[in-house]
């Protein structure tokens, strides 16, 4: 087993820590997708260890006083972009601010360049939360989900300094 990797950040004043996932947090991850995300969508523990040494991949998870894992986002660099491919946070814990931390949690460790998602169609809140984080719609991908179940795809861009509101990538 490597060291524990607690590197914690913050808290923002509202009591959330981020931090790279231990080992000891990969139930508490399980737990959380399955209570977030239908089968199929939703990552196994072998599947999250696997993630969690994956070179490029960057895989951040979120605590409070109150939980042992409020929440996780897992990103990897993707053609010169971040690619954040999971974000989730407990049931229990949700708009209290968790994902908030947990996006800026990991845009801090990857301070540059842009970043991509895809964020179902349905799914209105995580789209709410996104827009307010300073990412932009970049368009549709059709049955992305599975027949008829499309994609939103969207957009940060950054450069070194910073947002640069100018500049275009493909997903
Ligand atoms: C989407 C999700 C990650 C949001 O986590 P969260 O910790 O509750 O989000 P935050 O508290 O940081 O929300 C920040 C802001 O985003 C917006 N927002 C978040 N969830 C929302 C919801 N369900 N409906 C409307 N707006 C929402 C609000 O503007 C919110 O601010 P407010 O609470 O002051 O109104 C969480 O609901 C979740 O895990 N859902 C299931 C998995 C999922 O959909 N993941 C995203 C896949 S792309």
């Amino acid at each position: 087993m490597q060291n524990s990797g607690r590197s914690d950040t913050g808290d923002a004043g509202n009591g959330v820590r981020v931090g790279r996932a231990r080992w000891r947090d990969l139930r508490g991850v399980t737990a959380i997708q399955k209570a977030s995300f239908r089968p199929g969508l939703a990552y196994g523990l072998s599947a999250l260890g696997i993630l969690r040494v994956f070179p490029g991949v960057v895989f951040l998870v979120a605590h409070t006083d109150a939980t042992t894992v409020a929440g996780c986002i897992i990103g990897d660099r993707h053609r010169g972009a971040l690619r954040i491919m999971n974000l989730a946070v407990a049931p229990s814990v949700r708009r209290q601010g968790v994902a908030t931390a947990l996006l800026r949690g990991i845009e801090t460790r990857v301070p540059t360049g842009d970043i991509v998602l895809m964020v179902e169609e349905w799914n209105t809140g995580a789209q709410a939360l996104y827009e307010r984080e300073g990412y932009a719609r970049d368009g549709v991908a059709r049955d992305y989900y599975g027949r008829g179940r499309h994609g939103i795809r969207m957009e940060k861009h950054r450069t070194a300094s910073g947002v640069n509101p100018g500049r275009r990538i493909r997903f």
